[in-house]
């Protein structure tokens, strides 16, 4: 189970509504760039405070925020429409040209979930619509040490520790910013390219690209393959 600590409120995940809300967009959108074009629907599972909603609202296109975090939701940006769910049970009865499920939300350590969130993604996108999706680079998972991990916008990031089992990889997270620390420990999922596509085309995905950084990015279009025209 996923648990969190630290200055103000915690998302179910452990994710700290504080620490998103300090966040800067670091590119991370960059990899997927030219299949978010101006004008496109588009609905984004897990939305957290809205990090990756105001650089899609600056792009033109139009964002449908989800989260089952009332406190990350109040962040969100104007102009944003903004649901209050889990991705698993999402049923909007309307279809977007676009579903983004980016934050490695897709490492989920229970198969079952992950496949909740495919099939959420499958019900609100229109055929030949897009899924864009991140995952954990697994070699990253593999050989992650504790330590310090680095530098996140004003945030600095350490592994606190780490226990592998197998593909999976139990995380303790610390951020700090000035004074203020928070923790997060969660379990996650090693996921191989093979494993995502077989998840993804039980759902009726067909064409599914990776991209850079170290195809953590992946691009998958629902509906049948297309032949040659
Ligand atoms: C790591 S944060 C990332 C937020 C945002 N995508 C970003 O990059 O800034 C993950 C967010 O996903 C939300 N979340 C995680 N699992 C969820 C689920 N099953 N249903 C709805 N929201 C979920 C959490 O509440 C949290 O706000």
């Amino acid at each position: 189970m996923a648990s969190g600590s630290g200055p103000g409120a915690q998302a179910p995940d452990g994710c700290s509504v504080e620490l998103y809300r300090q966040s800067p967009y670091l590119d991370d959108l960059a990899p997927v760039r030219e299949f978010l074009p101006a004008g496109a629907s588009i609905l984004e599972l897990g939305c957290g405070t809205g990090r990756l909603t105001r650089v899609l609202l600056d792009w033109r296109l139009r964002p449908t925020a989800v989260d089952e975090s009332a406190a990350m939701l109040a962040e969100l940006p104007g102009g944003a429409e903004r649901v209050l769910s889990a991705i698993e049970a999402l049923a909007l009865d309307r279809r977007f040209d676009r579903v983004l499920l980016a934050s490695r939300l897709i490492n989920h350590a229970d198969a079952a979930v992950r496949a909740a969130f495919a099939a959420c993604a499958a019900r609100h996108l229109q055929p030949g619509g897009k899924l864009l999706l991140q995952r954990h680079d697994p070699v990253w998972l593999a050989t992650a040490q504790p330590g310090l991990l680095g530098q996140l916008g004003p945030a600095s990031l350490r592994l606190e520790s780490v226990a592998r089992n197998g593909p999976r990889a139990a995380m303790h997270l610390r951020y700090d910013i000035g004074a203020d620390s928070w923790h997060h420990r969660f379990e996650t999922e090693s996921l191989s390219e093979s494993q995502i596509e077989a998840l993804l085309r039980s759902f009726g995905f067909s064409t599914i690209d990776w991209h850079a950084p170290a195809r953590t990015w992946a691009v998958a279009t629902l509906g049948p393959q297309r032949g040659p025209s």
